[in-house]
């Protein structure tokens, strides 16, 4: 595995690739992998003659207040367990090498940004769209790869895609859970023992959600309060419960057939996020 930390030679190393013929897989990441970020590069893999994975804390998707500068950095593992995966190139550029320092340009998907995790976060979707357009820019992959958890973050950048003509396949990896049903996390390393035995009720707040709605239950408003009291009794404070549509995260009706949960919550000050995806038969 080549490691590089500079855009030509990135572009080096990929204009050889590409005179041999060769596809690429692109596996964007901030690092402190975990076997969600594994599976990608697995999937990555099976897709294309050439995986390239970055790490890169962005510091543009971070608020005022939030974790950029304590975010968990782990550089060495990292390299170790991608390098075990067979990635053929880690790019890990410092801050100054992606954003020049009176950068003017942003990339904004209008709407979706400031909802659910937008509304509570500003400026963050706008953070990650900007970032990815730019890793697109410079790695030019045929086909790049994200976590179904992320699935407001997957549906921006699909959005933002169409939108801009960007030559790549967006592809979704199912998420990967601790035995526990908890949803793999960089941020879990923050839990203390005590949040991480009730942390995996987000996920059980999710599933019982699903069932009472595949059960027939179809008033989503009171789904989505008796969820909030669950995860307010176990310890949560919860940021949304909602049900959507998974074509445009719009709030779901009683006619929509394809439905995703979405979910975020805090235990102490580590933000939880995530969600499932499911259809209601014979809609
Ligand atoms: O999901 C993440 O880890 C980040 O938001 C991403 C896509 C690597 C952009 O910084």
């Amino acid at each position: 595995m080549q490691t590089i930390t500079t855009v030509s030679e990135l572009r080096n190393a990929i204009r050889v690739w590409r005179l041999a013929g060769e596809s690429i897989a692109f596996v964007p990441t901030m690092g402190n992998l975990h076997e969600g970020h594994l599976k990608l590069v697995e999937v990555a893999r099976g897709k294309a003659a050439r995986v390239v994975v970055s790490i890169f804390v962005n510091p543009a998707q971070f608020g005022v207040g939030e974790d950029f500068e304590t975010y968990p950095r782990s550089e060495r593992e990292d390299q170790d367990k991608l390098h075990a995966v067979g990635t053929d190139l880690l790019f890990l550029p410092a801050v100054s090498e992606v954003y020049a320092i009176d950068a003017k340009t942003v990339v904004t998907v209008t709407g979706l940004s400031d909802l659910y995790c937008g509304a509570s976060r500003p400026g963050h979707f706008k953070g990650v769209a900007t970032v990815v357009c730019k890793l697109f820019n410079m790695v030019q992959p045929d086909i790049a790869l994200f976590g179904l958890k992320d699935f407001q973050q997957l549906t921006i950048i699909q959005i933002m895609v169409r939108d801009l003509n960007i030559p790549v396949e967006i592809i979704g990896v199912e998420t990967v859970r601790e035995a526990s049903g908890l949803a793999m996390s960089s941020r879990n390393s923050y839990l203390t023992a005590e949040q991480r035995a009730i942390a995996p009720k987000l996920y059980k707040a999710l599933c019982a959600a699903r069932a009472a709605i595949l059960a027939g239950h179809r008033s989503y408003a009171e789904i989505e309060h008796n969820a909030g009291l669950f995860l307010q009794e176990s310890g949560f404070q919860t940021d949304y419960f909602c049900v959507c549509r998974s074509r445009d995260l719009k709030k779901a009706e009683t006619g929509d057939g394809n439905l995703v949960l979405l979910a975020a919550a805090k235990l102490g000050k580590t933000r939880l996020i995530d969600n499932i995806r499911f259809s209601i038969p014979n809609k």
